[in-house]
């Protein structure tokens, strides 16, 4: 099948229409790039070249789209795996990659963000501009004591100084330290606390549907004590709240600026300097710092976003609608796109307001080319339906793509017909916090799709499934692995290369990446990522781990014990349900409900905040006193229960069947 057909305005204004025209398309399962579509960016030359031979093919490519200070001479070592390096000798400077070389090639005055606030403002912000603000923060910076390799926390919303913030610190070399402007300041704490940051970007206020709340202060109380840090300096937001400042430690962001000299040269760093650590979720309740470095991390999302997107910088806007705060903003909102010199939409907002209508709204507005976004945004989008999209003329599209989770087919014909009018290429981007850069993913109008899968490997990597003892799968289920390096890969976990290793390289070996999810190979070589097989919930596309829920909902007086397991969501893919056991005699109630609920809101943020809370009694655990989650997990989603044999007690699975059956 080579084109659906479909034209934007079909089946939007009537529901039967269109649910008979996704039903129809239901039983296609592959689409062959439209004849419609026009490529910019050709790509069999890569893909060869690539298979013949990977290295030479990533150094190729570092050599074409980064600027060097000094030319690399090594591309990979790999003698002392799973710690690799990838062009080592090389010196470059990030942020003048993505910013100097576009200004002196005559770009300055190209718009790099059409920032869109909540209220509707706007302000566009040029490569030059961005170029102004970075050289006189990163002076800024170092006049605050930060030289290059010391840790930098940046607690922003979506506004471009978050891109500044970045930027500066890697003109100067250093290491910043991203955390998600939904997360708890008690969130904040823990990760600048085990980073050492000595600095913390943060805003005065931030803006939700209409409301500010104040950041900087609830940043005092919870880290105001932290010794290493030695200062905060706070954006006077949109919302402009005004702050607590305490004098010696604190400085407003926009004085930090007028103060400092204009002119800060690039730093040339080694291209294994290490540029940032963001953290993710892992099985244990500690969260992971992983550690990218600069010139494979840069060359990974500078690579993907041109070839994943078809990316054309002199005609395209680019919009990516997550947030900086996690991975996919770092490398598609801003390294990959201001490193390829293109157009973005940043906005502030959410999606629901002020109307259901405001993505569409904004792809109108600024002609937005290529979309990117997350399945479970697209579920929430069918449930409002098609006549809020169905109010703005999309035409400008020309690609679509999805990240975080898998999607499911009819979320994925749903965005083709109704967002892309069954023209614009969908890529289903499989990738990790650790990856760096989109792995495993359809090229844009050049690979054939089918909806639910994220196809085939990216030019250069190489996935394999394997069995559990090892042996390769090449058609049927298995566990996900990479088995060669690849640019933008982890260096390791921050401070902690044990459990780098023993994370994702001991399973198999040192030298085969062990990814934590299951997967599908089918006959034609296509990759089905099912999910992961380790203690991780991916809520909305958001990693949490089951161990950091249970010990946040533990650390309540209230609570004896907690096992936190995933619940199948048609929103958010899955949901978060705790079971748990309350000290005492105390018996659960509504009122502990929702201030439990509440009490991991603070300690994690809102997104950890379980859907469901079961009172239990007792929680089924093996003789060794291991939780079984695999049972709550039957339990939750309403399953016959699997094997109970192993069970301490098998009575405490009667108990709790028979109360979940009528609590449903
Ligand atoms: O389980 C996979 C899922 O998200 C996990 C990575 O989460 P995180 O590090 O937070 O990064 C998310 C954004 C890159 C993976 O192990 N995942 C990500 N993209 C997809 C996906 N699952 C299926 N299809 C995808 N396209």
């Amino acid at each position: 099948m080579t084109d659906t057909g479909v034209s934007v305005s079909t089946g939007l204004e009537n529901v039967a229409d269109l649910e008979a025209t996704l039903e129809s398309l239901l039983s296609v399962e592959r689409f062959d790039p439209s004849a419609a579509f026009t490529r910019r960016l050709p790509m069999d030359a890569d893909r060869a070249a690539a298979e013949a031979d990977p290295n030479a093919f990533w150094a190729r490519k570092a050599e074409e789209l980064l600027t060097w200070h000094t030319p690399f001479t090594q591309v990979l070592d790999d003698s002392n795996p799973p710690f690799y390096t990838w062009f080592a000798d090389g010196m470059l400077n990030l942020s003048e990659n993505c910013l100097d070389r576009h200004v002196a090639a005559g770009r300055g005055e190209r718009v790099a963000f059409h920032w869109h606030g909540e209220e509707g403002e706007r302000r566009t912000v040029t490569y030059a501009d961005l170029l102004a603000d970075t050289q006189r923060l990163a002076n800024g910076l170092r006049s605050l004591g930060v030289r290059a390799g010391d840790v930098v926390g940046i607690f922003l919303p979506m506004i471009p100084e978050v891109a500044v913030a970045m930027l500066a610190c890697a003109r100067i070399g250093a290491v910043h330290n991203v955390v998600f402007g939904g997360f708890a300041p008690s969130a904040v704490r823990e990760r600048m606390e085990v980073s050492d940051a000595k600095v913390l970007i943060t805003v005065d206020g931030a803006r939700r549907k209409g409301r500010t709340a104040p950041v900087k202060a609830a940043v005092d109380a919870e880290l105001g004590d932290l010794p290493a840090l030695g200062h905060i300096v706070v954006v006077s937001g949109p919302g402009g709240t005004g702050a607590p400042m305490t004098a010696g430690r604190d400085v407003w962001y926009h004085e930090l600026l007028a103060t400092a000299a204009p002119d800060c040269p690039p730093e040339p760093l080694s291209a294994e300097h290490p540029l940032f650590i963001l953290y993710s979720s892992g099985s244990t309740a500690k969260p992971k710092g992983i550690l990218h470095t600069t010139a494979g991390y840069l060359l990974g999302a500078t690579y993907t976003h041109r070839a994943v997107f078809d990316i054309d910088p002199d005609t395209d806007v680019y919009w990516c609608s997550a947030d900086v705060g996690w991975i996919t903003g770092h490398s598609y909102i801003v390294y990959g796109p201001l490193s390829n010199g293109v157009t973005s939409v940043m906005y502030e907002g959410a999606p629901d307001y002020p109307d259901y209508d405001i993505w569409w709204r904004l792809i109108e507005e600024y002609k937005v080319t290529v979309f990117y976004t997350a399945p479970t945004a697209i579920r929430t989008c069918i449930k409002w339906g098609a006549r809020y999209p169905g109010r703005h003329d999309l035409s400008s599209l020309r690609v679509l793509g999805t990240v975080g989770e898998p999607i499911n087919p009819k979320a994925w014909l749903w965005y083709h017909v109704v967002i892309g009018g069954g023209r614009c290429p969908i890529v289903d981007t499989w990738w990790q916090t650790e990856t760096g850069s989109a792995l495993i993913s359809p090229l844009a109008g050049v690979t054939s799709t089918k909806p639910g899968s994220a196809t085939l490997p990216l030019p250069g990597i190489s996935p394999a499934l394997l069995s559990e003892d090892g042996e390769p799968v090449t058609e049927g289920t298995g566990i996900l692995v990479i088995t060669k390096p690849w640019p933008s890969m982890l260096r390791t976990l921050y401070k902690d290369d044990e459990r780098f290793v023993k994370t994702y390289f001991s399973r198999f070996g040192p030298s085969t990446y062990v990814v934590g999810d299951a997967a599908r190979l089918d006959a034609d070589g296509y990759f089905w990522i099912i999910g992961r097989i380790d203690d991780v919930i991916n809520v909305s596309g958001h990693r949490l781990s089951t161990a950091e829920v249970e010990s946040a909902i533990v650390a309540h007086e209230a609570v004896a014990e907690a096992a936190v397991v995933a619940q199948y969501d048609e929103q958010t893919g899955q949901a978060i349900v705790a079971f748990v056991t309350l000290a005492g005699d105390r018996s659960g109630d509504e009122a502990t409900e929702a201030e439990l609920r509440e009490h991991v809101a603070r300690r994690i943020g809102k997104l950890a905040r379980p859907r469901r809370i079961i009172w239990a009694d007792d929680l089924p655990k093996t003789r060794s006193g291991k939780i079984m989650r695999r049972l709550l997990r039957d339990i939750a989603e309403g399953r016959e229960l699997g094997d109970v044999t192993t069970l301490r007690d098998p009575a405490v699975m009667a108990a709790l069947t028979a109360k979940v059956g009528t609590a449903r």
